[in-house]
């Protein structure tokens, strides 16, 4: 692909789609368009040399003017956020269908050459789910379907657009999985927060605060695999540049329980917290693991950050977010 191409990123504003706008600008893309419909201001990342763009993607008309001219477009934007809100948000997680269906739209309107789609390990199957030693999920895993009710129904239908909008129309469309993606520069509180953003605040705030306590949902013995923002920008991108039409796995094959998550951000903390744990509050599946066989097969693509590691640097960030030590960055 030639730098000079312009190069579209939805969902710039947030936490995948900032991280991967600065990410093709390191390498040189010259032609860079970021959207969202957020106020500028409150992007985590934005640049002065880029086509900086707040918009609805809801409405088609907005996502023909961000698929202009494009020759690449990376679809991030939705409107989603940690088990907190999707399980309390379904209606406004299915709605997210008009982003996707409007941008497909004006993507084929427009003769983009590559359309990239956002999916999530939320499309899999809750039967396949049920145990803390999940067996890792395969590609196939997602049928029969019964995904995660609300978000990941929208998520498995605009998968589903995606390939009909290539066999029917000649769009190119690349799927990815993406299993809970982690690091700096992304939602850390304010309900829409995962589990290592919200380990990390809880930890600090219990730090900061001497209350010597942190909160957890559910039991803690529910299971996860955490990819880390770096691989995960690597795998969108090679994901992107490949032939290959199927949804691919872009996660963590490192198993861990969110009991063993605390306990990884209290080492990098110093401290040791009593546990509470909310039996009521939002869970998710019980267990939940990504197979990588296909992925590496196909795309010669691993995750290589250790769950330690991307933690540690998240915890910084978010350490310096909430104790005003570092302020949201805008790079110029
Ligand atoms: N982070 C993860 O763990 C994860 C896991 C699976 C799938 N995904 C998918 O990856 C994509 C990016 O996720 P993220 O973690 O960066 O989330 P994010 O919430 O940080 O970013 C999504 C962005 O989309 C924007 N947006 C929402 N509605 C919009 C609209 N109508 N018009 C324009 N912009 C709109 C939001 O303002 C937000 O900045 C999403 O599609 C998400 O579903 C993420």
């Amino acid at each position: 692909m030639n730098k000079t191409d312009l190069v579209v990123v939805t969902g710039a504003g947030g936490f995948i789609g900032g991280h991967l706008i600065a990410d093709l600008r390191r390498q040189g893309y010259t032609r860079l368009r970021a959207v969202d419909i957020k106020p500028a201001d409150d992007w985590y990342q934005r640049f002065a040399d880029v086509e900086n763009l707040s918009l609805d993607l809801n409405d088609k008309q907005s996502c023909e003017r961000t698929c202009e001219g494009a020759h690449h477009v990376y679809n991030l934007a939705a409107d989603m956020g940690g088990m907190g809100f999707i399980e309390l948000n379904k209606a406004l997680c299915m709605l997210t269908v008009l982003i996707n269906t409007h941008m497909l739209m004006a993507a084929r309107q427009a003769g983009v050459q590559r359309f990239f789609y956002s999916s999530s390990a939320c499309v899999y199957a809750a039967e396949k789910q049920t145990s803390a030693a999940v067996t890792p999920l395969r590609e196939g895993d997602a049928y029969p379907a019964m995904p995660e009710d609300g978000y990941g129904w929208e998520k498995l239908f605009s998968e589903r657009m995606c390939r009909h909008f290539t066999e029917d129309f000649g769009l190119e469309t690349r799927v990815a999985r993406y299993h809970n993606v982690y690091g700096p520069y992304g939602t850390y509180d304010g309900g829409r927060e995962k589990a290592p953003a919200a380990v990390c605040r809880k930890v600090i705030q219990a730090q900061l605060s001497g209350s010597g306590e942190i909160e957890i949902w559910g039991d803690g013995e529910q299971t996860r695999s955490f990819t880390y923002i770096d691989d995960c920008l690597v795998g969108t991108q090679r994901l992107l540049q490949s032939d290959i039409r199927e949804p691919l796995n872009i996660g963590s094959d490192q198993l861990v329980t969110i009991n063993e998550l605390v306990d990884i951000v209290e080492r990098i903390a110093g401290v040791r917290l009593r546990r509470r744990y909310r039996l009521d509050a939002p869970k998710g599946v019980r267990g939940r693991n990504s197979d990588n066989t296909l992925v590496k097969q196909q795309l010669g693509w691993a995750p290589s950050t250790r769950l330690e590691d991307g933690m540690q640097r998240t915890y910084e960030w978010i350490y310096g977010e909430m104790t005003g030590q570092e302020r949201r960055v805008v790079f110029v």
